[in-house]
């Protein structure tokens, strides 16, 4: 057993879609949260700075004594993978996880990615959907646009400027007929209904937060590394900016009031 908490990190909120589904599979474990709400979006910056902001975002984790560290981020995870390789603790992404889930679930060989531009750039998905099966074909599309509208709260499925954007960024996937989409961005499952209903219901969607979170979960079990302490478990949050809109948008993604504060700190100390 270990019951040292586990380490997320994303570049804004979105992550916390994968402390949801995490805590939902897991509810015993406790967990240390970093947002880059100073520094978010993540997806637009060049490959260096993600570089370096991601290794300070896990080097602030590890000063809390976590256990793992999972980027609960799709474009740290696609082009600063690396960094999470010598931490001495168990590193997840979310790429992997969610390319194996989606060629589990697709029957026609045709697989849509939707992410940032960084994310959809650096092709991360297909490479590693092909490395899987090379004969399955992956259309992936950024969506930049969708990071804004879930920070801003637009994700009730009857908004219409969301619904609008949408149906004009999944139009080329849903003509190219695939039959399961990657939410390849930690803030898409905010949006998954009217994701879902652009698509249409034959779309399996995979929430890449999701796939890692069940990944991370099953990683623990296996190497007994569970949290099997009697006392309650805590959910500690720490962002970069101000933490006076934390409560109203991680509401959103955790559903929850629980220990819903958050500590500001200043990530540039840790490391270059
Ligand atoms: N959550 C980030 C991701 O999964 C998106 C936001 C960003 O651009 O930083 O890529």
């Amino acid at each position: 057993m270990n019951n040292r908490p586990i380490g997320i990190f994303d570049s804004g909120l979105g992550g916390l879609s994968a402390v949801k589904e995490l805590l939902d599979i897991l509810p015993n474990e406790n967990i240390v949260y970093f947002g880059d709400t100073g520094r978010v979006p993540y997806g637009t910056k060049s490959k260096s700075t993600i570089l370096k902001y991601a290794r300070q975002d896990e080097n602030f984790l590890l000063e809390n004594d976590v256990k793992m560290v999972i980027a609960a981020c799709g474009t740290v995870s696609s082009v600063a993978f690396d960094t999470g390789k010598d931490l001495g603790v168990p590193f997840l992404g979310v790429v992997e996880p969610a390319s194996r889930q989606a060629v589990s679930a697709t029957k026609n060989k045709k697989i849509g990615v939707i992410g940032t531009a960084t994310t959809v750039s650096s092709g991360s998905y297909k490479k590693a959907i092909q490395r899987i099966d090379k004969d399955i074909k992956v259309y992936a599309k950024a969506c930049s646009m969708f990071v804004s509208l879930v920070e801003e709260g637009w994700v009730d499925e009857n908004d219409e400027i969301t619904i609008k954007t949408a149906e004009r960024y999944l139009k080329p996937l849903k003509d190219e007929g695939v039959d399961v989409l990657i939410l390849g961005c930690t803030h898409f499952p905010l949006i998954s209904a009217i994701i879902g209903k652009v698509m249409g219901e034959n779309v399996t969607l995979i929430s890449s937060g999701g796939a890692c979170a069940k990944e991370a979960a099953a990683y623990l079990k296996d190497n007994n590394m569970l949290n099997q302490s009697e006392e309650e478990s805590t959910r500690k949050f720490f962002v970069s900016d101000t933490p006076d809109s934390f409560l109203k948008t991680a509401k959103l993604f955790l559903n929850t009031d629980k220990d819903l504060h958050a500590k500001q700190i200043r990530i540039e100390d840790y490391g270059k």
